[in-house]
């Protein structure tokens, strides 16, 4: 058993044209016992900033935590919200803080700057980042959300076309994985206009 399967998750983040868009399943299990299916992996920091957490969940939890934490301090003192990119590694710097002992998180990070452009990132569990023009995908279902991204994604769509995208990329992945799953929800983040929606899936 890894540890990094314990509990289960999807997680996909897209970007479209001046929007980006976050989603992950709603399951926790412990191994192959589903204990809640109202388990949400994505955590907002700002309106325009949204991190998922895959992995082990007490970790995620303890991580956000810190994340918030870290977040609220910046805005103290520079009284403006942190860009992504500047929030990203941060993360990253976070983790590898911890490279000998690390949390067991995969995050997934997707937010907007202020001029509305795309800003993508997964990282490991020790904050080796991987910036993304298109698509980011973590979870226990990598190889199935690698497939069904690859299939669907277009570049440029607008918020609807890309939640519709996003969507059934989520709901398509989680069903060739045990361990995520039981419904879904979904970010999408625009300059002018976002929304947050849940989704029903398959509860087997
Ligand atoms: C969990 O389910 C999988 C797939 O059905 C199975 O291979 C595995 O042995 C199960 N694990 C445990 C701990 O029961």
């Amino acid at each position: 058993m890894s540890i990094s399967t314990y509990n289960g998750a999807a997680i996909i983040a897209m970007s479209g044209k001046d929007c980006v868009a976050i989603g992950c399943d709603l399951r926790l299990g412990i191994q192959n016992q589903t204990l809640a299916t109202d388990f949400k992996k994505v955590y907002k920091i700002h309106d325009r900033l949204y991190l998922g957490l895959a992995g082990l969940a007490t970790d995620a939890l303890t991580l956000n935590q810190r994340f918030q934490f870290k977040h609220n301090m910046y805005k103290l003192r520079e009284e403006r919200n942190m860009n992504p990119a500047t929030f990203a590694h941060m993360v990253s710097k976070t983790l590898y803080e911890k490279r000998f002992g690390p949390y067991f998180v995969e995050p997934v990070i997707a937010g907007i700057d202020d001029d509305g452009t795309p800003y993508i990132t997964g990282m490991d569990s020790l904050g080796a980042m991987e910036t993304s023009k298109d698509f980011m995908v973590a979870g226990t279902a990598p190889n199935s959300l690698w497939g069904v991204c690859e299939s669907f994604y277009r570049p440029n769509l607008g918020p609807e076309e890309l939640f519709e995208t996003i969507s059934q990329c989520l709901l398509s992945g989680v069903d060739r994985d045990a361990l995520s799953g039981w419904g879904a929800v979904v970010y999408v983040i625009a300059k002018d206009k976002s929304f947050v929606k849940t989704l029903k899936g398959r509860m087997d």
